[in-house]
């Protein structure tokens, strides 16, 4: 996979160097490609903002650097990238468009700073080519770098060969399958005992079985806890007898479509 990403802070992007994407780059899964979006300007102060239209505070990033960087880095290669554009009124950002993402040959992450790009830069790319604009939380940052970095891992740890065991995404929170929007549950490692603190018995069993519902309830505990939200999306169908029957212990109550909302008493909790 190809990623380009340009900025006027490079140095921002140095933690790409770093473990996991760091590796993949050195082994040939990622081919990452920072530019410096002050080379697309042509006067004495490299100027990449000017003043909004209609007034208000704050600066807007001017088109031309934009435009100028874009079309040298999409005549580098043949093909059409995806642009993903971070900005705090995208559309989230979560693991399901991570695994979209993870599927494409080429993204152009393009981080801004000030109060963001000129509307016309996505238009214009938005006719030619696939463009995302996508938030990574209700929140505002000063630059989408550190976004772009939080999206470069997620998607990164997707590709084949990126992970040392293909198997360690699969139970992660929010990834497809059985667990699919369930937040994951605690885990442990060695030594059993630290500061008087043990294992969960049944991890030590050795009871496949056991181990996979006592993971499941887990998950629904975390979940109805810190998202319940969650359990309220969740798709009757993927619910068993035992997941039901803790949901309404937890105080949650079977609406007629199946799924679960909470009662009076649970929302107390
Ligand atoms: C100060 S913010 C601009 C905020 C803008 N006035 C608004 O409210 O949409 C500057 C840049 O930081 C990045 N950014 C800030 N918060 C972000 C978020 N939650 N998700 C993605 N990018 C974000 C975007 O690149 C954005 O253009």
């Amino acid at each position: 996979m190809r990623l380009d990403v340009v900025t006027i802070f490079p140095e921002y992007l140095e933690p790409l160097n770093v473990s996991l994407v760091g590796k993949a780059r050195a082994r040939g899964l990622l081919d990452v490609r920072v530019h410096d979006l002050r080379q697309w300007t042509h006067d004495r102060h490299n100027t990449v903002d000017d003043t909004p239209y209609g007034g208000g505070p704050g600066m807007v990033m001017k088109p031309e650097p934009w435009g100028e960087a874009l079309d040298t880095i999409i005549a580098s290669q043949e093909g059409d990238p995806v642009v993903v554009v971070p900005t705090p009124s995208g559309r989230p950002f979560d693991q399901a468009t991570a695994v979209e993402l993870a599927e494409k040959p080429w993204l152009i992450f393009t981080p801004a700073r000030y109060e963001g790009i000129d509307r016309r830069v996505v238009d214009e790319y938005g006719e030619r080519f696939e463009v995302r604009e996508l938030s990574i939380g209700d929140y505002v940052l000063a630059g989408g770098e550190a976004p772009v970095l939080v999206m470069v891992e997620a998607v990164a740890r997707l590709l084949p060969g990126v992970l040392g065991n293909a198997e360690s995404h699969r139970d992660d929170s929010f990834a497809p399958g059985a667990m699919a929007d369930l937040l994951e549950g605690p885990v442990y490692t060695k030594p059993p005992l630290w500061r008087g603190r043990g294992i969960p018995e049944v991890l030590l069993s050795g009871h496949h079985g056991r181990i996979a519902r006592w993971r499941r309830d887990q998950a629904f505990l975390r979940t109805a806890r810190y998202r319940p939200d969650l359990i309220e999306r969740c798709d009757p169908a993927a619910l068993d007898a035992d997941d039901r029957k803790l949901l309404t212990e937890l105080g949650w109550a079977e609406r007629p479509d199946g799924r679960f909302g909470r009662t009076a008493e649970g929302m107390e909790e």
